[in-house]
């Protein structure tokens, strides 16, 4: 990892300690462990490598050295914070969709709750955690991982939904480390808007499958086939099922898929 490389696009961006990794089992881990020894709000751990990256539903995730962006950021969440948890992987994906059309001028979309879509395939996953300390949540962990070159894009039989990188859509080589700047700078953004009116609108606009079939995996025997209607003021996804009755979803323990996607691998997206 070039660490100085790496410093320079940092200096603009409010991040308040800074733990570098040229190879880590997670850099979530890194990041609840570093919480339980008192990290400030806003440090960042990243590495060029993770051996035991994880993603939603205890996948694996995987990280080539060089190839992608890896990284946790810590927040040490306000009462009120507090009481939006559930909002803070939406944040991230509002940060990553304005990170890429400001810099790229790309507009990707969010896959509910919160994976990034360039064409329709996955580029970028996020895994929000909480750390908690006698009942408390005293940090919450913001784990980010962009496919940025083809060597980032894991091989078929491990994908859960179609994967694409960045420098899949443009033929100049992408700088990982101003891409990292530019979420980190909308995180900020969004931080102090998280649950407001122009949250849900703009999470809404840029919500991919809207108004399509949409498959709802419940768990791995049932599924929900309905329309993507879109997502209510609590961030529940709504569908239209059959004889326009609406239902709304958690986030939670719920996979989404475009209905008429066969499973790759006989797995959940
Ligand atoms: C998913 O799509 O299921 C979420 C993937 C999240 C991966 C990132 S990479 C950085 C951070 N460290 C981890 O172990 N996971 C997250």
């Amino acid at each position: 990892m070039n660490k100085k490389h790496l410093i320079e696009f940092l200096k603009t961006t409010g991040i308040q300690e800074l733990r570098t990794f040229d190879s880590i089992g997670s850099t979530n881990d890194e990041a609840l462990d570093w919480i339980d020894q008192g990290a400030p709000d806003f440090a960042l751990v990243i590495a060029d490598h993770q051996t035991k990256g994880r993603g939603r539903f205890d996948r694996r995730w995987i990280t080539e050295p060089g190839s992608s962006l890896a990284f946790s950021l810590i927040l040490i969440p306000t009462i009120q914070e507090k009481t939006n948890l559930p909002l803070f992987a939406p944040l991230c994906g509002l940060a990553i969709h304005d990170a890429f059309l400001s810099l790229l001028h790309l507009d990707s979309e969010i896959k509910w709750p919160n994976d990034i879509l360039i064409d329709g395939k996955k580029c970028s996953g996020i895994l929000v955690e909480a750390a908690w300390m006698d009942n408390e949540i005293n940090g919450i962990v913001l784990g980010i991982g962009i496919n940025i070159s083809a060597e980032s894009v894991p091989p078929l039989d491990l994908q859960l939904f179609p994967p694409t990188c960045l420098e899949n859509r443009f033929k100049n080589p992408i700088d990982r480390y101003q891409v990292l700047q530019e979420v980190l700078k909308f995180i900020q953004i969004w931080r102090p808007l998280i649950g407001s009116k122009r949250f849900f609108s703009e999470w809404q606009r840029h919500l991919a499958f809207k108004n399509q079939n949409v498959m709802i995996m419940h768990s791995k025997k049932q599924s929900i086939i309905g329309i993507e209607k879109g997502i209510d003021e609590q961030g529940r996804l709504v569908l239209i099922l059959e004889e326009n009755q609406e239902r709304a979803f958690e986030v939670g323990d719920v996979h989404l898929r475009p209905a008429d996607q066969s499973l790759i691998g006989g797995k959940h997206a």
